[in-house]
């Protein structure tokens, strides 16, 4: 199973951080925040891992991660996303990496409590099909919402006004090879990007989509609020007192 770091993006929602550096570049309390989504796919059993980044700043990530030596790697593998063209469009660029494995795809601002291992083990075994994540959320219109028939996922809705439940879909997704023909097929949405909410829709309308709830609590950085959220929920795990 190969994993994949998504990276790029302009981070527009956090102006003026952003103005002068990557998103993924910010301390998220003592790290800078594209340490903790490589740490969850090394601590998951994932060592062939490749990051997108894009912008005027993705030479620092070279500087900041080199060869994964922080993360126990040999090696981290690079690619660089031209436009702002997506989740989906960034994911693309990674096919001729992935070659024919499996992958276990992170948003470079999300973080989780607790570890995806058992599921990444499960999925791996699986012959084919995709899995997602899912949290309950106070706030479900910034997010993917699933909406769920018992325990099947029916579909996802990017950032609904009427969102059908309180599940988020969090930005982990584990896909067969097939994802990067799927990809090929997308168009773009109303913001303009090719988005992975399409593609697991894809797989739910073959029938072989699957989801899990995920354990602990999971946080990403979409907005200020987000951000500091996230650096708290941190900070804590660490044992701060605030
Ligand atoms: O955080 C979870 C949410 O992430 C999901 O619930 C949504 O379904 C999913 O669409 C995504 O929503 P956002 O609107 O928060 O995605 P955002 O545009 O902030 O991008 C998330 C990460 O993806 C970002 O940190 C870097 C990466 N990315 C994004 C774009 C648009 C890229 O690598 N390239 C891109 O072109």
């Amino acid at each position: 199973m190969k994993g994949v770091v998504l990276a790029g993006g302009l981070g527009s929602r956090l102006r003026p951080l952003t103005r002068v550096t990557n998103k993924h570049l910010l301390p998220v309390y003592d790290k800078p925040m594209v340490f903790y989504p490589i740490q969850t796919l090394v601590d998951a059993g994932v060592t062939e891992i490749m990051l997108v980044t894009g912008g005027n700043n993705a030479g620092e990530f070279l500087r900041l991660l080199g060869n994964g030596e922080d993360f126990g790697l040999n090696m981290m593998h690079y690619t660089y996303q031209k436009t702002e063209g997506g989740i989906a469009h960034a994911l693309a660029l990674t096919r001729q990496f992935v070659g024919s494995d499996k992958v276990v795809v992170i948003l470079g601002d999300n973080f989780i409590q607790g570890s995806i291992k058992k599921a990444v083990d499960d999925f791996d075994k699986q012959p084919s099909g995709a899995k997602i994540f899912l949290k309950e959320v106070d706030n479900p219109v910034e997010f993917g919402v699933a909406e769920l028939d018992g325990d099947r996922v029916v579909r996802i809705i990017e950032k609904p006004k009427d969102p059908p439940s309180r599940n988020a879909v969090i930005g982990i997704y584990l896909y067969d090879n097939d994802v990067f023909n799927i990809c090929q097929t997308l168009k773009p949405s109303d913001r303009g990007e090719l988005e992975i909410t399409d593609v697991n829709n894809e797989y739910i309308r073959r029938g072989t989509m699957t989801y899990e709830v995920l354990d602990g609590w999971w946080a990403d950085c979409g907005s200020f609020e987000a951000l500091l959220r996230s650096n708290l929920l941190v900070a804590r795990e660490n044992g701060v007192k605030i």
